[in-house]
């Protein structure tokens, strides 16, 4: 294994780094973001309140994640990195979807990384095969990701962060992300 492909625990870019009361607001955010968009877009006010809480759960099969790699910290290779951070949406949807959750839910956890244009994971679905509420925590989980510090950089001020989305405008839904222009233009 080439020193180039190791990284340590100390490594700015380490992406398998768990810190729960980050992960919790970063749920919380995501989950007041995308119960606004969802209004915005004219969705029922039911699925509003059922994306609100997809929100605050979209991500919680990083903590499975975080047994994967027990022990192999010091030790794993890039690549394996991104294999064990893709299985995240299956897990979380794995570990609720006998815990009550409707079907409306435990899709948009399970597609909220999968891309417009189909790039995305763990499904490659692409355009209106992703269901909206997928579409709509996508928008909002790479918004609030951008305006929030990470261990490895602080937040981007709000105007670089809708110059990073426009750059990336292939991964999202336009009505959604238009949706999502008038919210956080409004407040
Ligand atoms: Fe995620």
């Amino acid at each position: 294994m080439g020193a180039a492909y190791t990284r340590t625990s100390n490594n700015p870019e380490r992406i398998l780094e768990f810190d729960l009361s980050a992960e919790l607001n970063h749920g919380k955010a995501v989950s007041n973001l995308a119960y606004a968009v969802a209004s915005e877009l004219g969705l029922d006010h039911h699925l509003c309140y059922e994306l609100a809480i997809a929100g605050m759960l979209h991500d919680i099969g990083k903590l499975k994640l975080t047994g994967y790699i027990n022990g192999q910290e010091n030790d794993p290779l890039v690549i394996e990195e991104l294999k064990f951070v893709r299985m995240h949406p299956t897990l979380g949807y794995e570990e609720l979807k006998d815990q009550g959750y409707s079907d409306f839910i435990l899709e948009s956890i399970l597609y909220h990384h999968e891309n417009y244009d189909g790039s995305g994971y763990p499904s490659n679905k692409a355009g209106e095969e992703i269901p909206i509420g997928a579409r709509i925590l996508r928008v909002c989980d790479v918004f609030t990701a951008l305006s929030s510090d990470r261990p490895y950089r602080k937040a981007f001020e709000r105007e670089t962060v809708m110059e990073l989305m426009i750059d990336e405008v292939k991964n999202f839904d336009m009505n959604v992300f238009i949706a999502f222009q008038k919210v956080v233009h409004n407040t």
